[in-house]
């Protein structure tokens, strides 16, 4: 389901920052190479994610979900020299393609990649965490949530995406929607966090540590 009229996200992704060329060829090459292509987060959601890591002024940053790479690279723009990304991912393809990148990147030194299931990992990454992005299996986000909330600094911020899950939470039918909707329900019970969700894409939770 779009929720935006498409002339309407055109407008915005004309009005956000350019991501720059090779952003748009690790797009361009997802779309090629990689399965599911429109995983990827976009321009406008990259922006979005490197504008709030600025804005915080984070230098640790945790991530749940790879892919090709795409919103890590974004967010590693907004780290200081010295400041630091980890980001799991569990598929040696999409692995393979985000190293690649990163690589290529004046940015990449700044992130590692832990391969593996992320709730696996987790056990051995260390906080205190400025910011985490989880875009990874639905069916685990309430588990990441609950891993990783003790790892954020206080005021830390932990951005969530595909809350809305084109519109499926609304009459939940299998795993990874009753998952999500499961997960919304828990935040926004939470009183450790104050929390805002967003209709930006597939819905983006932002969720503040207390
Ligand atoms: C929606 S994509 C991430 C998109 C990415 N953030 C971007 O901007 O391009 C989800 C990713 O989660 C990964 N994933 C799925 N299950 C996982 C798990 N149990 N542990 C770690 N990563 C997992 C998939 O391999 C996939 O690459």
């Amino acid at each position: 389901m779009d929720f935006i009229n498409e002339e309407i996200e055109k407008y915005c992704f004309n009005h956000s920052q350019n991501d720059g060329p090779l952003l748009q060829k690790l797009e361009r090459e997802t779309y090629e190479k990689l399965e599911i292509p429109q995983m990827i987060t976009g321009r406008i959601e990259g922006r979005f994610l490197k504008f709030l890591a600025g804005a915080i002024g984070a230098e640790k940053i945790l991530e749940i979900g790879t892919f090709g790479g795409y919103s890590a690279l974004s967010m590693a723009e907004a780290l200081p020299e010295g400041g630091s990304l980890i980001t799991c991912d569990v598929d040696p393809v999409a692995i393979e393609f985000a190293r690649r990148y990163f690589a290529q990147s004046i940015h990449g030194k700044k992130i590692s990649l832990m391969e593996g299931p992320a709730i696996e990992s987790l056990k051995s990454i260390p906080g205190p965490f400025d910011m985490a992005f989880i875009d990874a299996d639905k069916v685990n986000y309430l588990n990441y949530y609950e891993a990783i909330l003790p790892k954020m600094r206080q005021g830390g911020l932990i951005i969530v995406d595909n809350v809305l899950w084109s519109g499926r939470v609304l009459d939940p039918k299998d795993e990874s929607d009753f998952a999500i909707h499961e997960f919304n329900e828990k935040v926004i019970g939470d009183d450790r966090v104050e929390q805002v969700m967003l209709t930006v894409r597939d819905g983006i939770y932002c969720i503040r540590k207390l």
